[in-house]
């Protein structure tokens, strides 16, 4: 069909591009969102904020962009918003960019659960996606709890983690999953050639969002994570221990069902690897038995890149269902 002959809503499909704004832009989420956007078929980058980068220039999508005050931000004029802000200072722009009108994805940890202002779906895509077809306001889940909980959640649904068990969590991410802030500990000679676990202790902030979830769901278990710092850019590996009530036969049966059809969850015998998932909105995930223990207990290893499927990926996913758009609309698969 010749798109000057198509009814308007599909004319509205093809030429017309919704405009989307994106908060925190000059950060590592933020500027992952805004390539996103720039190369969605169906959206435009309408603004791109900063803080203390206010002025500065990027290329996105071969155009380039100056980022603005959040104060100078026309939220009014998107259809849409991300909030790729720190924790803390997100919530308050959430609020007013919905009250301006638009839609809003927040990647922070504002309004997730296990925050004491925990109000909106939880846009874990593969779980909550009728829920946040219908929202105005999506909490993106934070980058270890993304995959955590997916890696979990077909063990979850059947009723399969042992009562009362122990899930442990050891992960490791690159470097951007901190942030662009200078910190000691992140240069480069720091970080290069080493390898150590941080919040030991089971202390790391994602303990709430993570427990907060398995608790909604019924899973009558306690979680023990531990995350590493890697020496890469990008990408979290999770090795996840889980007691489980009964041996299971083929054990890759209950992610294979679960995630039958999800486009963006691949479940392989191969063990997952970071070169598998880089610069990709995809979880993959793999289970085997644990041999030579009492209790019968399953190892679950998944990857996904925390910017793409951890972060960005994840919110324009939640943002193609808010629009009313095919959820993998612009997305690398
Ligand atoms: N990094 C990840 O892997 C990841 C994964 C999942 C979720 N998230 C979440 O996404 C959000 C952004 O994370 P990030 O790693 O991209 O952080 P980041 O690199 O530190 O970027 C923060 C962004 O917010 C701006 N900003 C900082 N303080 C501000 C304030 N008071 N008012 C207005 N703007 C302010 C910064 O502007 P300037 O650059 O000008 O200072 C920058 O654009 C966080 O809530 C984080 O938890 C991150």
């Amino acid at each position: 069909m010749a798109i000057d002959r198509a009814p308007p809503q599909f004319y509205a499909l093809f030429v017309h591009k919704l405009a989307i704004g994106v908060l925190g832009a000059s950060g590592y989420a933020g500027r992952e969102l805004c390539e996103l956007v720039a190369r969605h078929p169906s959206a435009r980058l309408a603004f791109a904020s900063a803080n203390e980068r206010v002025g500065a220039s990027a290329r996105f999508g071969g155009t380039e962009h100056t980022f603005v005050a959040a104060e100078d931000a026309r939220l009014g004029d998107a259809a849409l918003v991300f909030s790729a802000l720190p924790h803390g200072a997100s919530a308050q722009w959430v609020s007013a960019a919905h009250a301006a009108g638009a839609k809003v994805v927040d990647l922070s940890a504002d309004l997730r659960p296990g925050s004491s202002a925990a109000c909106v779906p939880y846009g874990l895509t593969e779980h909550a996606r009728e829920l946040v077809r219908d929202a105005e306001i999506v909490a993106n889940p934070g980058c270890y709890p993304t995959v955590t909980l997916l890696a979990l959640l077909p063990l979850i649904a059947r009723g399969l983690v042992a009562p009362g068990a122990t899930i442990t969590v050891n992960a490791a991410s690159g470097v951007t999953g901190a942030g662009f802030s200078p910190r000691r500990e992140l240069m480069f000679a720091e970080v290069a050639e080493d390898f150590r676990p941080y919040a030991i202790g089971n202390t790391h902030r994602h303990l709430a969002e993570m427990r907060a979830v398995l608790a909604e769901l019924g899973c009558d278990a306690d979680l023990i994570f531990t995350p590493h710092l890697l020496p890469v850019a990008r990408g979290i590996l999770a090795t996840i221990t889980v007691p489980v009530a009964e041996p299971i036969e083929d054990v890759l049966a209950p992610w294979r069902e679960h995630y039958a059809g999800e486009p963006f969850i691949e479940v392989s015998a191969e063990i997952p690897a970071l070169r598998d998932v880089v610069h990709r909105n995809v979880v993959r995930i793999t289970a085997t038995v644990a041999a030579g223990v009492r209790t019968p207990t399953i190892i679950v290893v998944a990857a996904i890149d925390n910017l793409v499927k951890g972060a960005a990926g994840q919110a324009v996913q939640n943002a193609n269902l808010l629009l009313g758009l095919d959820e993998t609309m612009g997305l690398p698969a």
